[in-house]
């Protein structure tokens, strides 16, 4: 049985059939079974498993080097696992070469040709895939008015903004109609409105089409808007899989708590302290009185010592709460107020509010806590349930 062949249930013609742009297109499932990927000394990616809907909006989230990249370069077939299965629409891919994958990968750098017109760009991987010009006349016109390209057809991509190039990268991707799409931070090349603007644009696409996108981004902000799900990896290693809100809402540890959000999730360590039968966790800064379930859930762990996360929009700003800080940094944020706070140990903690409260840099204020507590291990990190 040859390579190809693992690409199963199509006739080997579908996939270079001539391609109809518009509206919908064919989404696939993509599945990572127990991948890894080693280059030489470096692990870029441990035992991952994940997996997309067809049809679903799938972000990578992670910082730098996590190996987001890898992994769609490893469903692209650029790179291949160390370990691990690698499907596209339930059939395995490993020994499936790079063109027989179907799919379409868009990259921060558009990599447009310089010396071909918008309409030739777009055109590319239909003639490079003998489509006949009737077919070709009848697809460019339609991907481009859909992404709003009918006007600039004839230009250089040299005289198009970021945007307008960007939207070329993903009409070129779009005529071939693969099965998925792969994109590589595609937006961070642009300026914070257009970026804002695309993420809308890629949102209404991806709708329209019903395709299979999964899309890097080390912005958590891009991720919880334009995400079904989000998989956060760190250091080569998945840590969480599940939709925006519950990203948000039950971090599954410490280090996604403190990825997502804008900002960020406070994460204090402190001791456990019993007093007249109630829990508190005692931290640097002044106890924190433990809600009855986060109280019962420590007891039964026998934990003496916890991670206690607290989200910045849970936290009031004013002289009587329990935890003592000095006010390092105001700022108006539209509606929001943000003020960071330091901490007797140095640690900054952020707080955000609708009320304006009046401050100074170095004023010396109580916060207290009016919202959830996230409580995690203190050892693994992990969220406690
Ligand atoms: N060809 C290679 N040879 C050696 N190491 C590599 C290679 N490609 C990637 N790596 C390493 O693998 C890890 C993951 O890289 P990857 O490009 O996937 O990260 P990333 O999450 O996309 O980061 P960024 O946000 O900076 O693009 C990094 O430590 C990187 O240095
Ligand atoms: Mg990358």
């Amino acid at each position: 049985m040859g390579p190809d062949r693992a690409l199963g249930q199509e006739p080997a013609d579908v996939v270079d059939a001539p391609i109809l742009a518009v509206p919908r297109i064919e989404a696939s499932s993509v599945e990572l079974a127990g991948v890894s990927k080693r280059f030489g000394d470096v692990t870029a990616l441990s035992d991952v498993t994940l997996d997309a809907k067809p049809g679903e909006f799938l972000v990578l989230l992670g910082p730098s080097g996590c190996g987001k990249s890898t992994v769609l370069r490893l469903i692209a077939g650029l790179e291949a696992p160390s370990a691990g299965t690698i499907s596209i629409g339930g059939a395995p891919m490993n020994r499936v070469v790079t063109k027989n994958r179907d799919v379409a990968m868009v990259f921060q750098s558009y990599a447009l040709y310089p010396h071909l017109s918008v309409r030739k760009n777009i055109e590319f991987p239909l003639r490079s895939r003998g489509v006949p010009r009737d077919d070709i006349n009848d697809i460019v016109p339609r991907v481009a008015e859909s992404l709003r390209l009918t006007d600039y057809l004839g230009r250089k991509p040299a005289e198009l903004s970021g945007g307008q190039r960007q939207r070329v990268a993903l009409a070129r991707a779009l005529v071939r109609r693969p099965k998925v799409f792969l994109m590589d931070e595609p937006l961070s090349n642009l300026d914070a409105q257009l970026r804002v603007e695309m993420r809308a644009e890629l949102v209404e696409l991806h709708r329209q089409l019903g395709i299979t996108i999964l899309y890097v981004t080390h912005d958590q902000i891009e991720a919880m808007t334009m995400g079904q799900r989000i998989a956060v990896l760190k250091d080569g290693v998945l840590q969480q899989l599940d939709t925006p809100e519950t990203v948000r809402d039950e971090p599954a540890n410490a280090f996604v708590a403190s990825f997502v959000g804008s900002p960020p999730m406070n994460i204090l360590a402190g001791t456990v302290v019993e007093s007249g039968g109630e829990l508190s966790v005692a931290t640097v800064a002044g106890p924190v009185a433990l809600p009855p379930a986060e109280g019962a859930l420590v007891r039964q762990l026998s934990l003496d010592s916890v991670l206690l996360g607290v989200r910045p929009e849970d936290l009031g700003i004013g002289r009587d709460g329990a935890l003592a800080a000095t006010v390092s940094l105001i700022e108006a944020m539209g509606r929001l107020q943000h003020v960071t706070c330091r901490l007797a140990d140095g640690h900054l903690i952020s707080v955000q509010g609708a009320e304006h409260v009046a401050l100074d840099v170095g004023d010396h204020v109580s916060l207290s806590v009016c919202g959830p507590v996230h409580l995690f291990d203190p050892v693994s990190e992990r969220r406690l349930s």
